[in-house]
């Protein structure tokens, strides 16, 4: 395995979404849906750049957040993510896996991390839009109505548990819509989900100005989602798993 494929597998093992989606169209869809870059040409992990202002969501989220949070949790998950790949590496090279159970782990956490908040930044806009067309059509038809999903999507976003996120995601297994509460970036997904919508709930997205009111938060990105780029999440997501 040269160095390319190993980073493909392991990001494949590491994102937990595609297990039986063939790897290389779901690779190619994802780089040429024009909304995430996580790799570069080499496999190194990359941070993109935000793809607005840093005060482009305010007054919702002020743009010290946006900086701090932008910079140093996302940025930070990047730099580990790329080292702990280099760990993982060397282990293989040299023929000693004694701590490869570890960085795994960590890139696990670091890797999913990177690809909610690469998420994250784009699910957001300074407008109020509403969900319309075939991802209106499948939200009704996998949870009853959009407020049904969006009060299953508040609850569990509020009420999780320590830090994580709620999501809103595509299953491609029984091709339906499903909300998820994450734990941390990894733990509660289920195999083969292609995440739409991510609602950052770790106090880092909120702490400066909702302090700790974490459903003010919450409420208040209901009101700045970008619905044009979650239906376009979920074009590519339904293209590549067809
Ligand atoms: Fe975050």
């Amino acid at each position: 395995m040269d160095r390319s494929e190993f980073i493909q597998s392991a990001a494949l093992w590491t994102a937990g979404s595609v297990s039986s989606i063939n790897a290389t169209s779901f690779n190619q869809n994802l780089v040429s849906n024009d909304m995430d870059k996580l790799v570069d040409a080499q496999g190194n992990y990359v941070l993109q750049s935000l793809p607005y202002q840093e005060s482009f969501l305010e007054p919702y989220m002020d743009a010290e957040t946006v900086h701090l949070h932008y910079t140093f949790h996302h940025g930070g998950a990047v730099k580990g993510a790329n080292k702990d790949l280099q760990m993982i590496k060397k282990a293989l090279d040299e023929n000693n896996l004694e701590t490869v159970d570890y960085w795994t782990k960590k890139l696990t956490l670091h890797f999913s991390s990177h690809i909610l908040h690469s998420i994250f930044w784009t699910n957001l806009t300074n407008k109020k839009l509403s969900p319309t067309g075939d991802l209106l059509a499948r939200i009704e038809k996998s949870f009853g109505s959009l407020d049904r999903m969006l009060a299953l999507l508040a609850e569990t976003s509020k009420n999780l548990d320590g830090n994580g996120w709620g999501i809103l995601a595509y299953q491609p297994y029984s091709n339906s819509l499903v909300v998820l509460q994450c734990e941390n970036h990894e733990k509660l997904t289920q195999w083969g989900c292609i995440p739409l919508l991510v609602i950052d709930v770790w106090e880092h997205a909120y702490y400066l100005k909702y302090k700790n009111k974490r459903a003010d938060f919450v409420d208040t990105m209901f009101q700045i989602i970008d619905w044009d780029n979650v239906a376009q999440r979920l074009s590519s997501a339904l293209k590549l798993t067809r």
